[in-house]
């Protein structure tokens, strides 16, 4: 498998003076963090600093925040579907006339429970979004049927099903799935959780990118001051610009340069950066990264994005198997991580840039640079994760 990296800049990144944009204001993340903050096991993820990898990386600091036990769910992801299922169910009670603002509370005292249980919540995922709907949907009482396209694994396809959720295979590919689940809810009266904004789908993915700001609100009360570097995975980009703007709104001038990290074989935000524009990317966009396999960024993140990012960091799926390996037998001084390809890509992206000295220099990667990079999944599929690292998530933590 091909181990190569590449460094795309954005000419149009926004000075450190300017302010941030205004997708994704910050009352939003706010009431994101009171509400998710509220929820039954809610606890911050933790941060590990990297002592031994950044030693031999070359680098002054690797912070590695672990999303892997969020929730028990093994993914970042249910900050965002989960909270916007909640946000989705409180908007219909209004429109119905049941609750004028239904908190998240609310639903899980099961205020409006005979009304909720009628509403039906659907979605398209490669895996991890899926699994974060359908806990929200169990959690708050209302009715979840989940859309799969052809490659994702009966590993993750169980672990929606394992929430209640009803899971549906459709043909083609993550997009085809997308626009199954769009044409299936018009047909039922459904309502779509998806997180690719369009011009007239904005309410929900911007409800998913608020919820998933939590982890940056948590890195900013975690760490005693900012990193130089930022490495955020980018799909559709959700993830990547809620983070990138709330370091905008809480760190201003002294937040970390930004740059996006995504597969070779699915780089639309880097394609974008480059062409000053959303392009999209076509042909066979599966990656190991399954998470990122996404052809074309949300319209929502690229408002963010375009000026917000730095720029992007590309890699092959060699990497990132690489990366998940070093997380699982670790330099000295440095803890066993359980990280699946997603997280794995991003140890694997410093792994790579450390081979290449000018793309080190055109970073601005060296001994006085720390580097937060978000270890966006644990072992989401234990299966797959087992053959790639050798040994099972529990063998690696033991
Ligand atoms: C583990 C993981 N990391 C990163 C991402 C990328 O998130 P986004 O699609 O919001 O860019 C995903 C998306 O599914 C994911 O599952």
């Amino acid at each position: 498998m091909i181990s190569s990296v590449r460094v795309i800049g954005n000419p149009r990144a926004a000075a450190r003076e300017a302010p941030p944009p205004d997708a994704l204001a910050s009352d939003g993340f706010e009431a994101a963090y009171r509400e998710i903050s509220g929820w039954p096991g809610y606890r911050p993820t933790p941060i590990h600093n990297l002592k031994g990898l950044a030693a031999e990386l070359g680098l002054g600091k690797i912070l590695y925040k672990d999303e892997g036990p969020r929730f028990g769910l093994g993914s970042f992801k249910p900050l965002g579907g989960a909270y916007a299922v909640a946000r989705v169910l409180a908007r219909e009670l209004a429109k119905r006339g049941i609750a004028v603002n239904a908190t998240a509370a609310d639903l899980l005292a099961g205020r409006h429970a005979e009304a909720v249980r009628g509403i039906t919540i659907t979605s398209a995922t490669d895996g991890n979004h899926g699994r974060s709907v359908a806990w929200g949907a169990r959690m708050f009482g209302c009715r979840a049927v989940i859309f799969i396209h052809q490659t994702v694994s009966e590993g993750r396809k169980a672990a929606i099903e394992r929430y209640g959720a009803e899971v549906i295979r459709v043909p083609g590919g993550y997009d085809d799935s997308v626009r199954h689940a769009f044409a299936e809810a018009e047909r039922r009266g459904w309502h779509v959780v998806q997180d690719t904004a369009t011009a007239d789908y904005r309410t929900v993915p911007a409800d998913i990118s608020h919820g998933y700001g939590v982890i940056a609100g948590e890195v900013v009360a975690q760490v005693s001051e900012p990193p130089t570097h930022v490495l955020v995975q980018a799909g559709v980009g959700g993830a990547a610009s809620a983070v990138c703007a709330r370091f905008w709104q809480l760190w201003g001038t002294s937040r970390p340069a930004f740059l996006v990290l995504e597969p070779a074989k699915a780089a639309c935000v880097a394609a974008s950066l480059a062409a000053g524009k959303r392009v999209e990317v076509t042909g066979d966009l599966e990656t190991v990264m399954a998470g990122l396999s996404c052809g074309v960024v949300s319209e929502l993140a690229w408002e963010v994005l375009a000026t917000g990012a730095d720029g992007a960091v590309v890699i092959d799926d060699g990497l990132a198997l690489e990366g998940m390996r070093r997380l699982a037998f670790p330099l000295p001084g440095d803890p066993p991580i359980v990280g699946g390809e997603c997280s794995g890509g991003a140890v694997g992206a410093l792994i790579g840039l450390s081979r290449e000295p000018s793309l080190m220099a055109q970073i601005g990667f060296g001994k006085s640079s720390s580097v937060l990079l978000i270890g966006t999944e644990g072992a989401t599929d234990p299966v797959i994760y087992k053959e790639i690292v050798g040994k099972a998530p529990e063998e690696i933590l033991a």
